[in-house]
Formats: structure tokens, sequence, C-alpha cells
């Protein structure tokens, strides 16, 4: 048993170094995300996303809108796509057929034509529900970080239909599960809206050759 004991600790020992160096050696391998190759990638992405109002057929919500979201936040979540912590089939399978590098490079292409910065206004005043979600996502929608989503001018239906994703675990965040349990079904809506008000805003990209 002691020696059992033992080499499992070894083990994991030798388990865990692994795990660190390959990390590192995997965050070495990455270049910052090139929007010229991103360009050339994500041409097919305008087939949905650079639709004004394009809609999901089922469940019916419009398609979001990801030009000027932040790079990092968009990489993270193709890769929950593939990882499946996001069950859209769709973007499943568009997400699986790229690598980590390719999906960098297309964020970087939609995000940088015209970045969604914060001015430090707000259109309306911020539902008390919605209070708790500023120190994330803004007051004006801006996520304040590269990984936290912008939702200002996000479609209202899309931001509604995240929240009860997250609240019905068809989606998976650690941390936005706790802030949609927050939230009652009547002030998903108001929410919704507010962030979908805000200004500058989110953008549906273009074909740019
Ligand atoms: C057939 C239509 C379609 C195509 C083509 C498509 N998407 Fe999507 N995309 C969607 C839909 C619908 C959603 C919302 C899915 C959900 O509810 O999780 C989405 C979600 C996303 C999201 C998450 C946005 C957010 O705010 O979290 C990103 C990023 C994204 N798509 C990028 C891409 C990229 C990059 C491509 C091209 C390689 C692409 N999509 C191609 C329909 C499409
Ligand atoms: C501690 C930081 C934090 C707080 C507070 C927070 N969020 Fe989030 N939010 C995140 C992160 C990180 C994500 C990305 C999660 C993922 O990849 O699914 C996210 C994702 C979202 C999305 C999906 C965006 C998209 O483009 O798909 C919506 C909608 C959202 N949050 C709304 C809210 C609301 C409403 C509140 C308040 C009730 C809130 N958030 C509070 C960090 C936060």
């Amino acid at each position: 048993m002691l020696l059992i004991n033992k080499s499992f600790k070894v083990f994991a020992g030798v388990l865990a170094l692994t795990l660190a160096t390959c990390a590192v050696v995997h965050a070495d391998e990455l270049r910052a995300g090139d929007a010229a190759h991103g360009a050339k990638l994500g041409y097919t992405c305008l087939g949905c996303h650079g639709v004004a109002d394009y809609r999901n057929a089922y469940p019916a919500y419009r398609v979001p809108k990801i030009g000027g979201q932040h790079a990092d936040y968009m990489a993270a979540a193709l890769a929950e796509y593939r990882g499946g912590a996001r069950l859209h089939p769709t973007m499943r399978a568009q997400a699986s057929s790229m690598t980590v590098q390719d999906a960098r490079d297309i964020a970087a292409y939609f995000a940088t034509q015209s970045p969604v910065t914060s001015q430090g206004k707000t259109v309306g005043t911020l539902p008390p529900a919605a209070q708790a979600c500023a120190a994330c996502h803004g007051a004006d929608g801006v996520g304040i970080l590269a990984e936290y989503p912008t939702l200002a001018g996000q479609q209202v239906d899309y931001i509604e239909q995240a929240l009860r994703a997250y609240r019905k675990g068809t989606r998976q965040n650690a941390i936005m599960a706790g802030f949609a349990a927050t939230l009652q079904e009547s002030d998903i809506h108001a929410v919704a809206v507010y962030f979908s008000n805000q200004r500058p805003a989110l953008w549906v990209p273009q074909a740019t050759r």
C-alpha cells in the first residue's frame, strides 16, 4: 500500500510537470492573431455573421454580431464550441474545422477592423438586475477585459437565449452559470434590451474583398 502510494505520488508529480511543460510549449507555438490570414479563413463566416438580422433556424434567434468583439474572447468562444461547452451544431462544425492558430487569426480579423472601445457613457439607466454585470461587461456593455465579451449593440434575442442557456446548463461556464442564476425570467429581457442599446455597438462584418 505504501509502495503504491509512493509511486502514485511520483506519477502524479511527473504528470503535473509534463502538463506544465506542455502548456508552456503550447503557448510559445502560438503567434499573435494574423488578421490578414484571418480575412481569408473568415470569408465563409460571413454567410451567416455578415447578414444583418440573420436568424438561426431553430431555436429562432438572431446570429450574434461578432464585428468589434474582443479577439481573446472570440478565440475562447471557438474553443468552447470545439470542446463541447457550447452545443450549437453548426458552430461546433465550424470551430472543429480550424486549428487553434486559425481561430486566433479569424478572431483578430473580426476584432480589429473597427474595435468597440468604451467611451465612458451609457444609454439609459442600468437596470437593477444588471448592476453586478457591469463589473465585467462594463456599464456601457464594453467588456473591461479581453476575456469578457462586449455586449453593447448585441442582438436582444441572442443575449436572452445565451442567459437562458447558462441557466439551463446547455452552455457551460462557471462564472456565468452563477450570474445568470441571479436573474428572474422577467429581468432577462430588461437586461438584454439595456445592453443591446449601448453605443458604440458591435457590428455586422461585411466582405472586404
Ligand atoms: C450557418 C450559420 C453560421 C456560420 C456559417 C458561422 N456561424 Fe458563428 N454562429 C452562428 C450562430 C447561430 C451562433 C450562435 C450559436 C449559439 O447560440 O451558441 C454563432 C456563434 C458564433 C460565435 C460566438 C459569439 C459570441 O458572442 O459568443 C463566434 C465567435 C462565431 N460564431 C464565429 C464564427 C466564425 C469565425 C465562423 C466562420 C469560420 C462562423 N461563426 C460561421 C452561425 C454561424
Ligand atoms: C466576473 C465577471 C462577469 C460578471 C460579473 C458577469 N459576466 Fe457575463 N460573461 C463573463 C464571461 C467570462 C463570459 C464568457 C463566458 C463563455 O465563454 O461562455 C460572459 C458571457 C456573457 C454572455 C454571453 C455573451 C456572448 O456573446 O455570447 C452574456 C449575455 C452575459 N455574460 C451577460 C451577463 C449578465 C446579464 C451579467 C449579470 C447578471 C453578467 N454577464 C455578469 C463574465 C462575467
